[in-house]
């Protein structure tokens, strides 16, 4: 099998806005992201993906662009960008960016002409503009409604006031959807890549990568199925249609026409293991993230049901695995395990199973620092454009988007100068969490991630490769990576002993044990060298 250093990379996820402000505006930025790259380089990332910074007004965090190849002035300028990018290179830390296909900012030159443009005109023929139903057209084309709630279409309105088309639009109404039937979407997005591809970039996150293709006529969604981010979808009319593979294979022949290990990575909620690898052929995209892994509940035989067939659909198509617990979209995984000190035993045992699977891992920002999710941010701070589509039913995803606490015991604890204003609050329980807190603190979920990922970089035997279950007790995992290397979990509330031992190379927890046997306290992960 060749080598690509995505195939075991450790990939760690910045959201731009949350991560670090240099300049004391209270959004993050590129030369916040630039200073702290060795602290990234300390914590033993192979790579970082940067979700977008790219001109926007940001009704969606920035997936909503407005201009595909410029930094957003908040974020900084495409010299901080090729500085971050040179500098990164430096630490031999690879960076991939965000792509967003499926659709653009409403802000975006091309649907500010479509707008001023009659209805059939070649600058609507860019979006998804249709006639509505009813005598009147006052019904929306289509009964598809919005991922982050609400109907999916927005009737614009003439200038002089007359209500006229509607326009597509799956996430907000900000972000109106493409219509990739058109050639001129195509050459434009290829553009795009290349623009970045030339500047040096080793790869890209392709947002909604199962979207972009719609089923012809735009049908209506049958009764009863559900539009959702983790729903089956390949019911659904608007994901995971089989065209969306062609302008992969036309992606692929761009990475691999560059020099250097360019790699392709598709975020696409399909459920189904089999249905995902379509994305992995040989000659379409590297790698696709893992959300049957990241929703598989704190279950020994549910977890190992996932990584087999993951591994499984996987092989089959020659791709490498990989593994994601917590992104920018979903609660993070100590609350979503329980929360308190279960949810943190929890989420430091997964994390170190995940980081001895076979393949790669992507880690979100602070969760080395075994930060929870923000539960209490208060209404008038939220900024998801979920809490107003949703009628003020589901608070969104602004909880998991908090700044990271770098330093000191207050707002905006080293996040920005002294005195800035972070543009979500951040909460007292952050103070202890700081990366100055944890930081060559034994025991501490950093040192817990710098000690995993040092030792994924030393030993061959973890990363890309194969595994192989051992026996165990119910409810904990243990299994083989070759050259002596083994990782048990025990999922369980209460310690278990094995027949084997060896020695402790990285626990999740205290209390572990390697005499005669193996003692696992409960909720707790090891590696072993035997
Ligand atoms: C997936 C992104 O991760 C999410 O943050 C965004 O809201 C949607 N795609 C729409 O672009």
């Amino acid at each position: 099998m060749e080598s690509h250093w995505w195939r075991e990379a450790a990939i760690y996820q910045i959201y731009v806005r949350s991560f670090a402000d240099s300049d004391g505006d209270g959004e993050g930025d590129l030369a916040g992201i630039c200073q702290k790259l060795p602290h990234l380089a300390e914590l033993g990332v192979d790579a970082i993906w940067l979700t977008p910074f790219y001109v926007s007004p940001l009704a969606d965090g920035g997936y909503d662009v407005a201009d595909y190849r410029d930094v957003d002035p908040r974020f900084g300028t495409l010299e901080d960008f090729d500085t971050l990018l040179a500098s990164a290179h430096e630490l031999g830390i690879r960076v991939i960016i965000d792509v967003v296909p499926n659709h653009t900012s409403s802000a975006h030159r091309w649907f500010r002409e479509a707008v001023a443009a009659e209805p059939g005109s070649p600058e609507r023929s860019r979006y998804l503009f249709r006639d509505g139903r009813g005598p009147d057209g006052s019904e929306p084309p289509n009964n598809w409604t919005s991922i982050f709630g609400g109907p999916a279409w927005t009737r614009l309105k003439s200038s002089d006031g007359v209500p006229e088309q509607w326009y597509l639009h799956l996430f907000d109404s900000e972000q109106p959807d493409l219509d990739w039937t058109n050639p001129e979407v195509h050459e434009e997005f290829e553009d795009v890549l290349r623009f970045w591809l030339d500047r040096g970039v080793d790869g890209f996150r392709i947002d909604v990568a199962h979207g972009m293709v719609k089923a012809p006529e735009l049908p209506d969604v049958a009764e009863g199925t559900e539009a959702g981010m983790l729903d089956g979808q390949h019911e659904l009319p608007y994901f995971d249609q089989d065209g969306v593979h062609e302008i992969y294979r036309r992606w692929r022949r761009i990475t691999d026409s560059y020099e250097g290990d360019r790699a392709l990575v598709a975020e696409a909620w399909v459920e189904d293991a089999d249905r995902i690898a379509r994305y992995l052929r040989p000659d379409e995209l590297h790698q696709a993230f893992n959300f049957e892994y990241l929703t598989a509940a704190w279950d020994a035989t549910r977890l190992r049901e996932v990584v087999d067939t993951s591994l499984a659909a996987n092989g089959a198509v020659g791709a490498a695995t990989t593994w994601v617990l917590s992104n920018h979209d979903v609660v993070r995984h100590v609350t979503r395990f329980g929360g308190g000190e279960q949810g943190l035993r929890r989420a430091r045992a997964g994390t170190l199973f995940m980081l001895a699977l076979p393949g790669s891992a992507y880690l979100y920002q602070g969760e080395e620092l075994g930060l929870p999710e923000v539960t209490d941010l208060p209404e008038e701070a939220l900024q998801d454009p979920t809490w107003e589509r949703s009628g003020r039913t589901d608070r969104g995803r602004d909880g998991c988007r908090v700044p990271l606490p770098w330093e000191g015991g207050s707002s905006p604890f080293g996040f920005g100068p002294e005195g800035t204003t972070p543009w979500l609050p951040m909460p007292e329980a952050y103070g202890p969490l700081s990366r100055e807190s944890q930081r060559g603190v034994e025991g501490s979920t950093l040192e817990m991630y710098t000690r995993a990922l040092r030792l994924r970089g030393e030993l061959a035997a973890l990363g890309d490769g194969t595994m192989e279950w051992l026996e165990s007790p119910e409810g904990v995992l243990y299994f083989d990576r070759g050259s002596g290397i083994r990782c048990a979990v025990n999922t369980t509330g209460a310690a278990v002993e094995l027949p084997e031992s060896g020695e402790v190379l990285v626990a999740s927890g205290p209390g572990v044990f390697a005499g005669e046997r193996l003692t696992l306290p409960g909720e707790t992960a090891v590696w072993l060298r035997v």
